[in-house]
C-alpha cells in the first residue's frame, strides 16, 4: 500500500520536480499540495507556472492547492518551501508527527537532523530518532554540496582527502522562480552567490562524518574552499575541483574509484537509484550540462577532465556535474525517503 504524502512548496521549481517524480511512484502517493497563501483556492493547474518538460502530470492539474495548514494530514511530507516559510513551518509539522524530507537550509546543521545522501551516509538517518519530535526532519544538502560529496567520497575511501578547492558554475534554476520565471543574467554571470561557499564548507564534513549509532557525529576532517558563480545555464551545476589526497594515486586509480563506486550496501537497490551512480568521461570535452545532466534520470553524477596538478600523485583537478533540481533537490529527497522506508524508520517516533 502506498504512503500518502504532502508536497510543501508544490508550485516552485523544486516542487514541480517533486510532482513530476511522485505522480507515479511505487511507494508514495501525492495526497495534498501546499503553496503560498496567494494560491489558496486555486487548482494546481491554475496556479503553477509549469517549467518542466511536457504537461502537468495527469491527475494533479485539478487537485486543489492549500495554504499551509496547522497540521499535516499525511505521515510524510516533501518540502521545497522558500527559506523563511520552511524555517517557520517544518519544525511544528515534524513535532506533530510528520516525517519531513526537506530541501530548505533551515535545519541542515541541527545536530540531530540527518543531512543525507543515501549512498554516502544513509545510516545517519537513524539519528532522526533522537529528535525531540513525534515525527522527524531529514535534510537534503545544498544542491552544490551533493554533487561534490558524491565525487569526493570514492577518492576519499581509497586515498584520503586533505583539502578541496572548488569553483562552481551554478545553473539559473538553482535560484528558484523569480515571479514565475527563471533568473536572468543580463551580464552573463554573477560572480558570487551569497552564502553558498559557506554551505559547502560546513555541510560536507557533516555528510562525510562518522556516526557510530549513538551520541554526536564526528565531522570529517577535510577543508573545503569554494567560489560559487551563477552562469547562464538552465539546469545542472558544474564544479571544477582541485583536490589534495592523503596518499598518492595514479589517474587509473581515480577513474576506477569513481566507476566502481555504488555507495553503502542497499542504496543501489532503492526504487529510484541510478545505475551507474557515477558516469566517467575520460575525454576532455565532458561532462557538459546539456547532454549529461539527465544521466540516471537526473540522479547520477558525471566526472571528467581529470589532470594531475603536479608530479606528486597527490594533487589533481577534475570536473563534476550534477542536476541541481533532481540529485541536488527533489530526486535526492525522494531517494532519501525511500531509504528511510527501507530501514523501517517512517512512522517511528523519537527514542524517548
Ligand atoms: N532550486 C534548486 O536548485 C534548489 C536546490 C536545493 C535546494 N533548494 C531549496 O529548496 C527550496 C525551494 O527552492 P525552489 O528553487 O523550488 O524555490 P521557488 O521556485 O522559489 O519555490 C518556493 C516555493 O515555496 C512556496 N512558498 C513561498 N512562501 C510560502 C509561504 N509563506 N507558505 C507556503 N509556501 C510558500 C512558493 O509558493 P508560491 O508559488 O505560492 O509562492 C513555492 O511553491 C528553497 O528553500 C531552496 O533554497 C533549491
Amino acid at each position: 500500500m502506498s504512503i500518502p504524502v504532502t508536497i510543501l512548496g508544490a508550485t516552485g521549481l523544486v516542487g514541480q520536480v517533486f510532482c513530476e517524480r511522485l505522480a507515479a511512484h511505487p511507494l508514495f502517493r501525492i495526497e495534498s499540495l501546499v503553496a503560498g497563501p496567494e494560491s489558496a483556492g486555486l487548482t494546481y493547474g491554475e496556479a503553477v507556472r509549469w517549467r518542466r518538460p511536457g504537461q502537468v502530470p495527469a491527475g494533479l492539474a485539478s487537485m486543489p492547492l492549500a495554504s499551509p495548514p496547522e497540521q499535516l494530514e499525511t505521515p510524510v511530507a516533501f518540502s521545497s518551501l522558500s527559506p523563511a516559510a520552511a524555517a517557520r513551518l517544518e519544525g511544528p509539522y515534524a513535532e506533530a508527527g510528520a516525517w519531513v524530507f526537506t530541501n530548505a537550509a533551515a535545519h541542515r546543521m541541527d545536530p540531530d537532523v540527518p543531512l543525507v545522501v543515501p549512498e554516502l551516509n544513509g545510516d545517519h538517518l537513524h539519528r532522526a530518532l533522537d529528535q525531540e519530535r513525534a515525527g522527524a526532519i531529514v535534510a537534503n544538502p545544498n544542491c552544490t554540496t551533493v554533487g561534490l560529496a558524491l565525487a569526493l567520497a570514492p577518492l576519499r575511501s581509497g586515498h584520503g582527502i586533505r583539502e578541496a578547492r572548488v569553483v562552481s558554475l551554478q545553473a539559473l534554476s538553482g535560484a528558484g522562480l523569480q515571479g514565475g520565471e527563471l533568473l536572468e543574467l543580463p551580464d552573463g554571470l554573477a560572480p558570487d552567490i551569497p552564502g553558498e561557499a559557506e554551505k559547502l564548507a560546513r555541510e560536507l564534513p557533516k555528510i562525510l562524518g562518522r556516526w557510530d549509532g549513538k551520541g554526536p557525529l564526528e565531522p570529517a576532517s577535510l577543508t573545503v574552499q569554494a567560489t560559487c558563480v551563477r552562469v547562464p545555464v538552465a539546469h545542472g551545476h558544474t564544479l571544477s575541483v582541485d583536490v589534495t589526497l592523503d596518499r598518492p594515486a595514479a589517474a587509473a586509480d581515480l577513474w576506477r574509484a569513481w566507476s566502481d563506486y555504488s555507495g553503502l550496501p542497499g542504496a543501489a537497490d532503492l526504487p529510484s537509484a541510478p545505475r551507474p551512480l557515477i558516469h566517467v568521461d575520460e575525454g576532455m570535452d565532458a561532462p557538459r550540462p546539456g547532454p549529461h545532466r539527465d544521466r540516471g534520470d537526473g540522479l547520477a553524477i558525471s566526472v571528467g577532465g581529470l589532470k594531475p596538478l603536479d608530479a606528486s600523485g597527490l594533487r589533481w583537478t577534475f570536473i563534476t556535474l550534477s542536476h541541481n533540481l533532481v540529485r541536488g533537490a527533489a530526486g535526492g529527497a525522494i531517494l532519501t525517503a525511500e531509504d528511510a522506508h527501507r530501514r523501517g524508520l517512517l512512522g517511528h517516533s523519537a527514542n524517548r
